[in-house]
């Protein structure tokens, strides 16, 4: 007896721009966790592209039932639910990422025309830096509505900041509330007012009768989230591993209308008064992209921190033109 599986599973398309070293750790970690069934990879280089694809498919034995496809023809990417963009120039030891805005804003010119035409309705995901701004010159060249263009934001940062406190506090970090938010940059920072383990404080957090977050503490760990790439850049050369794994996540409550609260870049309306740029905040990712920005409460100092990145992603926008 045979069976089609074409008849009982629906597909689910991940579209992934770029099979460098971020791409391909998207398309893994998608295949490990069985997230779509459909992975497909576009990059102008013909051979690394096909050649990546090949060896994801030599592992599908080992890891869900997914297909992979690759090619350099941007149709490859036709009727993608999601899309992620990893194309473009990467940070180079002491780079910035706003240091990539002009040469990745020109590589979106001619992208973002051809995803419209290919697939209209995915979701778009930015991780090409820098992300914030590209998510808005990204808006900006397909019209799409503000929902259905994202970035991944800070949701890595955060994760390097819940790692670091689950390491300090001694417990599992998913039982570590804290966030980073604003620019996935520089000016990114955390929001330690309402940072907390399961329902304790963080500032309150006790471990042998002492308080391990103190303030010199907070500020030593936001110093090493805020610098964690450019560390593991001096060292490797790239970070793929941590950005993979925080793509898929975010690709996941999409493709499963989880309604997730990740802080992925938006373009923000009225969020604190801030309108017409992207930032992370913490928001609710669904089947239709950002459903909803959450107005987390902030202390004062915060509140600037979150103008101080605005005003950064306002300059940046403005030297190109948009
Ligand atoms: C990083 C890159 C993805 O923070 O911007 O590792």
């Amino acid at each position: 007896m045979t069976t089609s599986t074409e008849a009982t599973v629906r597909r689910t398309k991940i579209g992934i721009v770029g099979a460098g070293s971020v791409g391909t750790s998207l398309a893994y970690a998608a295949m490990i966790r069985g997230t779509a069934t459909d992975i497909a990879l576009y990059d102008l280089n013909t051979a690394k592209v096909e050649a990546e694809a090949l060896d994801l498919s030599h592992g599908q034995m080992f890891a869900s039932d997914t297909r992979v496809e690759g090619s350099d023809d941007v149709a490859v990417l036709k009727d993608s639910d999601v899309i992620l963009i990893t194309a473009g120039a990467k940070q180079k030891p002491g780079q910035t990422r706003l240091d990539l805005a002009g040469a990745n804003t020109e590589i979106l010119k001619t992208l973002m025309p051809q995803l419209l035409e290919h697939a209209p309705n995915a979701i778009c995901v930015l991780v090409t830096n820098p992300c914030d701004v590209l998510t808005v010159v990204a808006q900006k060249i397909t019209g799409l509505p503000y929902r259905q263009v994202l970035s991944s934001g800070t949701v890595l940062d955060t994760s390097r900041l819940r790692w670091m406190i689950a390491n300090e506090a001694r417990v599992n970090t998913t039982s570590v509330h804290a966030y980073i938010i604003g620019e996935h940059g520089d000016s990114e920072f955390p929001v330690w007012s309402s940072a907390s383990i399961g329902q304790v404080p963080l500032r309150d957090w006790e471990i042998d009768g002492r308080k391990p977050f103190t303030e010199q503490r907070l500020a030593e760990m936001t110093d090493q989230v805020v610098n964690a790439a450019y560390k593991v850049i001096e060292g490797k050369g790239a970070t793929n591993y941590a950005i993979g794994l925080s793509g898929i996540r975010i690709a996941e409550a999409i493709l499963r209308d989880l309604r997730s609260v990740l802080p992925v870049s938006s373009i923000l309306d009225d969020f604190h008064g801030i309108s017409g740029l992207a930032l992370s905040v913490p928001s609710i990712v669904g089947r239709r992209g950002v459903e909803q920005p959450l107005a987390i409460p902030m202390g004062e100092h915060e509140e600037q921190q979150l103008r101080d990145s605005a005003q950064a992603m306002r300059k940046a926008l403005a030297s190109l033109g948009f």
